[in-house]
Formats: C-alpha cells, structure tokens, sequence
C-alpha cells in the first residue's frame, strides 16, 4: 500500500521507517528540505546500526530505503491509500495542510493526523469528507514503542476505523482504540505519576532522589518521575500538563506545578540543557542530585509509592467510567506506550479495590481537595465486589 507522510521530523521519520519496514511503499514530504536530508540522514545511521547489531541484514536494509522516497511537494502524495501528518502542532496549519492535501488524493485515502494534543474533530473540520479521517497517535521513538492509539472523531466512518486498525496491526504494532478527549489515553492516564510526585515534593515531603527511588525500588518504574520529566524536558512534560488541564476546563486533578513551570521558565530543560531536576554531564549521566541524595526511610518511601500508584489507578479507572477505552486497552497503553511495569486496572486487582478506595478517602478526608475524589466506578465496584479483570 502506498502511504503519504506529512513532516519528516522527530515522529514522521519514526513512523515512515516503520511503514517502509511493513513492506509499504513511502513518500516522506516536509516544507524545509534540510529536514529531509536530516531524516534520511538519521534513517541510514539506525539501519546501519541494526546490521551492526545482526537484527537485519543488507538485503533489508536497503529493502527499507527504497521503500521511502523523500519529496518536497504535498502533490507527490496524490497516490496514497493513507496519509499520516506529523508536523508542527497547531490547529490552523494542520487544517490548511489537509484541506489541500483532500484536493490531491483519492476520495478513499484515509487522512489521519499524529497530533498528542488537537482534538481530531477539530483537524477532521478541515475537510469536505470528514468521515476519512482519524487520529493515529505514534509514541516516541516510533519504530521501539510497541503501541499506537487509534483515535475516531466524530465525524470517522465505523469503515475508516476498522481499516486503520487492521493497517497498523499489519505494522505489528499494538492498538488501543481511544476517544478523542483530551491526552486520549496515555497523555491523560499518566498525569499523577509527575503531578502527584511533583505536589509530594512541594509539600516537603521528599526530595527529588527520594520519590524516583521510591518508585523505581517499590513499583518496578524504570525510571522515577524526575528522572523521565528531565528525559523528556521539563518544557515539553510541562506544556503537556497545561494543555490537558486546560482542555478539561481547569479539573483540578490536572494541575501543574509552579516548581516545573519555574524550572522551565529558567530553561533547566533537564537531559538536554545538563541541568533540570538533576545535573547532568555531558553523556547524559547524573552528576549532582539537586536538592539532595535520597533518604533511605522505608515506611516514606511506602507512603509516596502508595499515594503515586493510586492516584494512577484512579485515573485509569475514570478512563474506563467515562468510556475513554475499554479496560484492556488502557492496560495495554500504560505498559506499551510509557513502558509501565504492569497495567493499573490488574495492579488494582492486585492490591485490592477495597485497598484503593480507603487510601483514596484517606487522602481526600486529609485534603478536601477534588484531585483526591474517589472515582465512582471504583466505589462500586468495591460496594459489589467487583475485579476489573
Ligand atoms: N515528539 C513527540 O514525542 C511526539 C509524540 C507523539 C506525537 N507527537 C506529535 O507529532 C507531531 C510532530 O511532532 P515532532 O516532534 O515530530 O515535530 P518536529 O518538530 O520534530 O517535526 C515537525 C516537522 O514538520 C515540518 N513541517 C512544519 N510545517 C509543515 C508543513 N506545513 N508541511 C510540511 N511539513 C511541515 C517541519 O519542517 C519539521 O520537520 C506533532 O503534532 C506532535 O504533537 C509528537
């Protein structure tokens, strides 16, 4: 199948290696021709390394490569049976960029966008057949992350939705399918493991050293809150939590924090600027642990890792209660697209719905603040008895 990539940056040069991979045959497009040079570039230097490594050989290599041809023109897509965009977000380019592109190709190429953060119905006005496009959400980098969230808007024929997720199950990747909300389903799901860690250290309870240990040494995270905030750059995590707080039209559970915003405005990024919640030297590797070296205290270290996991779990129980996705594939997201240890609907099996509700209702008879409300799924299922799985 023929497959038409709008952008050739971090996410499009991702994901047209994992279409040119499937055996699909890729036109790679972006406006600023270095970009492209760029991304065959970086492409040659990871296959490279894959026949270093013995993972593929010659042959497939360049097998991949000419699967993908770069192009500079938003014509040259004409042929497609399904488009992907991943450029700049921002709702006014994108919309413009489709309602071209839907002069260009077929009536039954599927339009789909890449977007984290844009509601797909927004994206999906642009168009005179709305009923053909989809969100199809990559997580990065493409080609290592096994999951890709499937996004209907509205407008999204039953036909444009089953296709999709046949297309890119045929891309051996692992779909959930998700409402187009805001954060779908990880970007939303995974919010308390920065916000709740974030507000633990503002009240002074721990240290930076001390909730990544807590977490990496009692969940099994393979890395701790401010570890992957600097690894994902506090600029990015930080706009991401704004966006879906505000989208939710300000839902308290949301919140962000003053302490990223400020280390943001600063421009300790984390990994990339050498400094955010830890120093870092030039490889990348911690040299200074910023406001201190872990407390070894174990009942604390209980407490931070109890209140982290159930407020995920709560979030991820919401998900279910709203109908954002069904129970396996808001498990299947957490472990497959942000790597968590286990799904949150089976680790609250595990530890026990009953165990959930009394620390939820633990934390809000302490707080009185709505981010601690219980999710009404959870009380029920706890009044009869239930197991998510
Ligand atoms: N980076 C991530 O971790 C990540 C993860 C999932 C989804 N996304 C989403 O994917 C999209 C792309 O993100 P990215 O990180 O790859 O961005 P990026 O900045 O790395 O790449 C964007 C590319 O789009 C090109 N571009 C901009 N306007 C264009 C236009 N009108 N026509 C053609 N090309 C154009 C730019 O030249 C650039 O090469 C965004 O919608 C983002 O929200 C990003």
């Amino acid at each position: 199948m023929n497959v038409g990539i709008i952008g050739s940056g971090t996410m499009g040069s991702g994901i047209a290696q994992v279409a040119a991979t499937a055996g699909c045959s890729v036109k790679l497009y972006d406006t600023n021709t270095a970009a492209l040079d760029n991304a065959k570039a970086a492409l040659d230097k990871i296959l490279n390394r894959l026949v270093e490594k013995g993972r593929i050989d010659a042959g497939e290599k360049s097998r991949i490569q000419d699967n993908i041809q770069y192009v500079d023109s938003l014509q040259s897509l004409s042929d497609s049976d399904l488009t992907i965009e991943a450029i700049i977000e921002n709702l006014e380019i994108k919309q413009k960029v489709f309602s071209e592109l839907e002069t260009y190709v077929s009536d039954d190429c599927i339009i789909a966008s890449n977007t984290s953060s844009l509601s797909i119905a927004s994206i999906a006005s642009s168009l005179q057949k709305p009923e053909r496009c989809i969100g199809i959400h990559f997580f990065n980098p493409a080609p290592l992350m096994r999951l890709v969230e499937v996004i209907p808007a509205v407008q999204t024929s039953k036909e444009v939705l089953d296709k999709s997720v046949a297309i890119i199950n045929n891309w051996k990747k692992t779909v959930a399918v998700a409402k187009d909300t805001p954060g779908f389903i990880v970007n939303r799901v995974a919010r308390p493991f920065y916000g709740e860690s974030l507000r633990i250290y503002e009240e002074g309870l721990a240290n930076f050293a001390t909730i990544d240990w807590s977490l990496k040494s009692l969940g099994g995270f393979r890395m701790g809150p401010f570890e992957l905030m600097d690894f994902i750059g506090n600029d990015v995590n930080y706009t991401v939590t704004e966006t879906v707080f505000t989208a939710f039209y300000f839902d308290a559970r949301y919140k962000p924090s003053f302490t990223q915003k400020r280390l943001s405005e600063a421009g300790y990024l984390g990994r990339k600027t050498g400094k955010g919640y830890y120093d870092y030297n030039e490889n990348g590797k911690v040299v200074i642990s910023n406001e201190g070296e872990k407390s070894h205290n174990d009942k604390l270290a209980q407490y931070i890792f109890d209140r982290v996991l159930v407020m995920l779990i709560n979030e991820a129980a919401d998900a279910l209660f709203l109908n954002i996705a069904s129970a396996e594939d808001i498990d299947n997201a957490m472990t497959k697209g942000v790597n968590y240890p286990k799904g949150l609907l089976a680790w609250a099996d595990e530890k026990g719905i009953d165990w959930c509700v009394s620390k939820l209702d633990e934390l809000y008879n302490e707080y009185h603040e709505d981010r601690y409300r219980c999710s009404p799924l959870l009380r029920k299922m706890n009044r009869e008895n239930k197991t998510f799985f």
